[in-house]
């Protein structure tokens, strides 16, 4: 992203990053979603990163359960900056955990969803001085908070409607500037037990402050990278690595095939790594051939060929080599990986 002087240092940024991240599993069985990595660091990294280039100085992470494994990444990569914590024990909703935040926000709010990774241009957004909801045109918006649009605001919000009025959904980024009405509307809400999906929904407290005349523009995102699930977070380290790659030092023995971001601890031995891969501290890889996938710090693998995989902090995973005495003429083709100039297609 370009350099840009955009004064939001008045501006806190509320970041949910609570979710079970059910979609996840195995690995939020151990670790907070947020943790997970894409491309050069965790998707936590990514997040923090684009506030602290907007200028904003006040950060609260609404955290959850595991939360000492967030305490000690901010610990190590993050200790400069100004951030808080709100614990969100029981999960009540999005709105419930933006809410917990309320005692250290004054003024504007930037909640920026701790999963959601964009790549937009904040320049843009914030040039109009007004209040924004960013949203995107998707095929099927049924999963997500949708909006429509009226004289240029937008008129109504909606939490996954069965039938959605619009294609336009929610992304999870928003700047609202009357911060006290928005954690009023949430207390309503809350006081009321007024749920949707079972939730208190920020989306519905966002409705009832344009009914009471709030104005929201609509700021439309193009680069909305989902790292929900297992696809999304490999598509999404896809994109990332075409920006945030590395030029590993050739390594003996193996090929490296752009873009990947091997950590400078990793130990590669004897591979063909990439494209596509992020590979984490201190991880070990030995005779694997591996595309599209991402690899956590301390993990094992060796004697394999992985594509679309993801491999969780130190786990060990060993294939086998196998031997053969084969026939002339003879055809056994074992699932594998396309090639092109020595490299795995993806
Ligand atoms: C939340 C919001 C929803 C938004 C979505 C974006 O839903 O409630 O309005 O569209 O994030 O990812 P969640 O994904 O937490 O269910």
């Amino acid at each position: 992203m370009a350099k840009q002087k955009i004064d939001l240092s008045n501006v806190t940024a509320v970041v949910p990053i609570a979710g079970m991240g059910t979609r996840l599993k195995p690995h939020t069985h151990t670790l907070p979603k947020v943790l997970l990595r894409v491309a050069d660091k965790p998707i936590l990294g990514h997040v923090l990163d684009n506030i602290k280039k907007l200028g904003i100085k006040k950060i609260v992470l609404v955290v959850g359960q595991m939360r000492e494994h967030i305490y000690n990444y901010i610990e190590k990569e993050y200790k400069t900056l100004d951030i808080e914590y709100v614990p969100q024990n029981e999960l009540k909703g999005l709105g419930h955990a933006v809410y917990l935040a309320r005692n250290k926000v004054k003024g504007p709010v930037f909640i920026l969803l701790g999963d959601t990774i964009l790549d937009i241009n904040f320049k843009k957004a914030f040039s109009r001085g007004e209040s924004w909801i960013g949203v995107k045109e998707v095929k099927d918006p049924r999963r997500f908070g949708v909006v429509e649009i009226k004289n240029g605001y937008i008129s109504h919000l909606l939490e996954k409607p069965e039938n959605p009025p619009t294609n336009l959904a929610i992304v999870g980024v928003y700047y609202i500037k009357n911060s006290e009405s928005l954690f009023r509307s949430l207390e309503t809400n809350i006081k009321n037990n007024k749920t949707t999906k079972g939730e208190i929904q920020l989306t519905d407290a966002l409705e009832s402050m344009i009914r009471k005349g709030e104005k929201f523009y609509a700021e439309e995102i193009d680069g909305w990278y989902d790292c929900g699930k297992p696809e999304t977070l490999l598509s999404t380290n896809k994109f990332l690595l075409g920006k945030y790659h590395n030029k590993p030092k050739v390594i003996s023995g193996s090929t490296i095939c752009p873009p990947v971001y091997i950590s400078p601890t990793a130990l590669i031995i004897n591979s063909v790594i990439g494209p596509y891969v992020s590979i984490g501290d201190e991880a070990k890889l030995e005779n694997v051939i591996i595309q599209n996938s991402i690899i956590h710090k301390g993990a094992k693998v060796s004697n394999m060929v992985l594509s679309s995989s993801l491999i969780g902090y130190r786990a060990v995973f060993n294939g086998w080599k196998n031997q053969i005495n084969l026939g002339d003429s003879s055809e056994i083709n074992l699932r594998g990986v396309d090639e092109e100039n020595g490299c795995p297609k993806v």
